[in-house]
């Protein structure tokens, strides 16, 4: 169990979309919110809103974790409780995509989870305490159409979330991985057609992501944070049959394409 109501909480890409609303829900039950966004603007409305603390910057690259991290412990006045890796990109589509978009996608949805956790974890072990929680995405447990680096990058979040678990758990570190499949978010409405075919019917509001979160969060527990309680039988139907579940991904991924290349 986390103690919620007085913990110094960090979320990163708070300016927007699922962040803010963890942001908004952490501190309506009593947290000490520290906002992050790339987007300053963005990031100093919602911790204005939420009587957070703003600390704008690239919550990515090293310096950015390191200036986030230090800058959180400074303004907190203690060790961070809480670091929500919640800031992520969804870049480039196929084969086409830049090595340019497979690197930010490599730095932003996984390397900003290991720098962040490099940071945390030696004073987390040392008190016996401390709470990871990453957003990675239904993509990181199965696949999202038309999106190559994002669902790569999120499988590699997922992983480095069980590794965490697996190696520090033991240790006081509770990690815990948040899987949503579509959320009305700007990133979802740019997912175009893919997002439209396999997102837009159960998609649900960022704020039903928050509350899973936080509850998940206060109990320490399940690890695994589906907030579409579907995505559980999605993934169990992957492990039992890939084959069979291929089958209905590409039938899916056909719609996409009414006229393939003879
Ligand atoms: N929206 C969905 O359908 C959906 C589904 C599953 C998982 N997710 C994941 O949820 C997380 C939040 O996404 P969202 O839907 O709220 O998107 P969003 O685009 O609404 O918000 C993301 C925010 O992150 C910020 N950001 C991007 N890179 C950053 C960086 N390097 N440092 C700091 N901030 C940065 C952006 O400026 C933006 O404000 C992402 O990790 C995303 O992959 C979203």
């Amino acid at each position: 169990m986390t103690a919620v109501g007085g913990a110094g909480v960090v979320i990163t890409g708070a300016g927007a979309g699922i962040g803010a609303a963890l942001a908004r829900r952490f501190v309506a039950e009593g947290a000490r919110v520290v906002v992050n966004d790339l987007d300053a603007d963005a990031c100093r409305t919602v911790a204005a809103e939420v009587d957070g603390i703003a600390l704008p910057g690239d919550a990515a690259s090293e310096e950015g974790v390191q200036a986030l991290v230090s800058g959180a412990r400074a303004a907190l006045g203690a060790e961070i409780d809480i670091y929500c890796a919640n800031a992520g990109v969804g870049e480039g589509s196929g084969l086409d995509a830049s090595d340019a978009a497979w690197d930010r996608s490599w730095d932003v949805n996984v390397m900003a989870h290991v720098r962040a956790a490099r940071l945390l974890t030696p004073a987390w072990v040392e008190r016996g305490r401390g709470h990871l929680i990453t957003t990675v995405s239904a993509a990181g447990l199965l696949t999202m159409l038309d999106a190559a680096a994002y669902s790569v990058t999120k499988h590699a979040a997922y992983a480095f979330a069980e590794w965490m678990s697996v190696t520090y758990g033991a240790k006081g570190v509770t990690v815990q991985a948040v899987c949503p499949l579509g959320v009305r978010t700007a990133m979802l409405g740019a997912t175009g057609e893919a997002g439209r075919l396999v997102l837009d019917d159960g998609a649900i509001e960022p704020e039903e992501v928050a509350e899973v979160v936080v509850e998940a969060a206060v109990a320490g527990t399940p690890f695994l944070v589906l907030p579409h309680p579907d995505v559980a039988r999605m993934y169990a139907g992957r492990a039992a049959d890939p084959d069979r579940w291929l089958k209905g991904m590409r039938k899916l991924q056909a719609r996409l394409e009414p006229d393939p290349p003879a």
